[in-house]
């Protein structure tokens, strides 16, 4: 019965099979004689055992499809680990195209359930934090360039390096690939035709050869999982963390979080407050968060300030490493979640600590600068000359002091030695917290080629933000050497200028606008009747910035990125939803 359920509501009716499949791989893996025993393409039988189901929301929202047998396992699902996001995703998709009805409070608890009962460890999650943190790079899957080619047609290898199947797993979700998005096989999956046989021997598919890989470069069980299954547990994260912090189009911040124990294991309320370098007041944040698997802090906050406008406010997404005294990750927001900060959290106790100093850049030569240390129980008191930066470098007064930060003037020597410098103050260190430098010869942007989409009518509007960061090329005076020395951010002048693509082009007029602090915010999506035949707003522009240093005779530098504006995504993953 339940299975004509699934052919009707997906109108699928290879779904139905995927499913009772998955019931015969089941058994196969549990040293069973399910038809499916023999995996395709002639590979040994993975005989993998499952992982017993334990939660009672687990099994009574999802066991009407995914039977439980006796022994516990769940079809198809005691076969995968992923991330929270994962599981969010697949939930997603049962409500979506399986009519799954779930409340809230279930799928919050279920995704819990899954994700530290069938998630990642730290080390097999670490190379693919940028996938949950949401970060725009170019991510190269070398481990198999092959495979990378057949699954990044359409999304990031983030989302395949995130998971952790059985063979018989990684083989249905090509299945069910093949059955939700009929192109993948033309884009991606398949040679065009059937397997050929060259003298003899069968020429796999690429998706043949993509499930051999992923078998075995990301099996369901795992050393790693067993060691940190064994032992995890929630962690205790209450106390007082030093943040600090660098947002693009801002630069750095410096500040505290109060981590409190919320309602649950697990689950805590934060309150942060921290300040930019380069001035304006004090932010407050307030926010909730989940830990998942024993470190994935998942997390929403908001700044009372602006939350009548801003009800969203940041997701937090963090790696809390072993030991619970750091944590570090990205908090963003945006219809891409493209806008947002790296930041970093120490946990600090009694004694005095610094963190960060701003500006960290020095000028040799240069006179009566002053530079601000950040950290927390600094000395109300405190001698110039218990702060040492090393020779060259003198501190000739202190200008203010609080306990979370301390302002010195400095004097650089002309000839004080060029590079980076510890720093040594009030009985704490900082490894390379300050640069020493002797010019700015060039800029960079970052990114070097940004990505923005149209938006705003029907779908949300990807933006880019661009930063300028400057470099000395050090001592050899030839730029991207290793003795370059990256002297930070600094405010530049920007403006687009055309890529001259198409004789004749104008895509500058309707791509969108760039503001002065390097934002760039794309045009509506849709066709625009403005342009010649009606064209989207869509378009290549270089992005230009030009700086002028400080210094007498100056001349501006520049530098430009290219800038693609295109259109939205299509194939987009869901926003987070399961949030504290
Ligand atoms: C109405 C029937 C139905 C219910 C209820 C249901 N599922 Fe599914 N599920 C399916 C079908 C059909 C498939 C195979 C097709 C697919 O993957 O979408 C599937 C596949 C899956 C997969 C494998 C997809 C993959 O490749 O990762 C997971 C995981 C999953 N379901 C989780 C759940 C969870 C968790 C619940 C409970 C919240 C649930 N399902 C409830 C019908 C159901
Ligand atoms: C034709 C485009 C396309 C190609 C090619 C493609 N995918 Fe996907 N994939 C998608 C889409 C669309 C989704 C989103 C499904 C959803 O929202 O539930 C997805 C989702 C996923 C997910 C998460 C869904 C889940 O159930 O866990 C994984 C893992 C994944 N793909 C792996 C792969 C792998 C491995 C390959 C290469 C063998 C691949 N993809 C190739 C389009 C593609």
């Amino acid at each position: 019965m339940a299975r004509s359920v699934f052919a009707k509501c997906v109108g699928v009716p290879l779904v139905a099979a995927l499913l009772s499949s998955g019931s015969e791989i089941a058994h196969a893996q549990r040293g069973g004689r399910g038809a499916a025993g023999q995996a395709t393409g002639g590979a040994p039988r993975d005989t993998t055992t499952g992982f017993v189901i334990r939660d009672k929301t687990v099994i009574t929202n999802c066991g009407d499809c995914h039977t439980r047998d006796s022994a516990g396992y769940m079809q198809r699902i005691s076969y995968e680990r992923k991330t929270p996001e994962g599981w969010e995703m697949s939930i997603r998709r049962m409500a979506s195209l399986n009519k799954v009805d779930l409340d809230p409070a279930a799928a919050r608890t279920i995704v819990r359930y899954l994700a530290d009962n069938q998630g990642l460890a730290p080390a097999e999650l670490r190379p693919g934090r940028f996938e949950v943190e949401r970060r725009m790079i170019e991510y190269r899957y070398t481990a198999d360039p092959r495979t990378e080619t057949t699954c990044r047609a359409c999304h990031s290898m983030g989302r395949v390096i995130t998971q952790r199947r059985t063979r018989g797993e990684w083989e249905l979700l090509v299945a069910t690939h093949r059955g939700l998005y009929p192109d993948a096989d033309f884009q991606a999956f398949r040679r065009g035709g059937p397997a050929m046989t060259d003298s003899g021997v069968a020429v796999p598919h690429p998706m043949d050869v993509a499930i051999t890989h992923l078998a075995r470069a990301f099996p369901l069980r795992t050393p790693e999982w067993a060691a940190w299954s064994a032992t995890m547990r929630a962690p205790h994260l209450e106390g007082s963390w030093l943040l600090s912090g660098s947002e693009p189009g801002r630069g750095a911040f410096f500040g505290h979080v109060t981590v409190a124990r919320g309602a649950a294991d697990g689950e805590f309320t934060t309150q942060a407050s921290y300040r930019y370098a380069d001035g304006g007041p004090v932010v407050h944040r307030t926010g909730k968060s989940i830990v998942y698997t024993g470190y994935q802090w998942r997390g929403r906050s908001t700044d009372p300030a602006t939350r009548a406008r801003d009800s969203v406010g940041l997701r937090e997404v963090m790696f809390v490493e072993p030991g619970w005294e750091e944590m570090s990750g990205r908090w963003f927001t945006g219809g891409y979640e493209e806008l947002g900060m790296d930041v970093s959290l120490k946990k600090f106790g009694a004694s005095p600590v610094v963190v960060a100093m701003a500006p960290r850049a020095l000028h040799v030569g240069s006179r009566a600068q002053d530079v601000t240390l950040f950290g927390a129980n600094l000395p109300r008191t405190i001698a110039p000359s218990t702060v040492d930066f090393g020779p060259g470098v003198t501190v000739t007064s202190i200008v203010r002091s609080s306990p979370d930060s301390v302002t010195v003037r400095v004097n650089v020597d002309s000839a004080a030695a060029i590079g980076k410098r510890d720093l040594y103050a009030a009985g704490s260190s900082l490894r390379d917290a300050a640069v020493i430098y002797d010019k700015i010869d060039r800029i960079k942007l970052s990114p070097v080629s940004g990505l923005a989409r149209v938006g705003g009518v029907v779908f949300p509007k990807q933006l880019q933000q661009f930063d300028a960061i400057a470099y000395y090329n050090g001592p050899d005076g030839r730029a991207d050497t290793d003795d370059d020395l990256e002297i930070g951010r600094v405010n530049a002048t920007w403006s687009l200028e055309e890529y001259a693509t198409t004789y004749d082009d104008d895509d500058i007029k309707f791509v969108g606008t760039l503001s002065p602090t390097g934002l760039f915010t794309p045009n509506l999506d849709g066709p625009n009747p403005a342009r010649r035949r009606s064209r989207n707003n869509i378009g290549d522009v270089w992005v230009v910035a030009s700086y002028t240093p400080p210094v007498p005779k100056a001349r501006p530098i520049k530098a430009r990125a290219l800038l693609i504006v295109t259109v939205p995504l299509y194939v987009k993953f869901q926003p987070w939803q399961a949030q504290p």
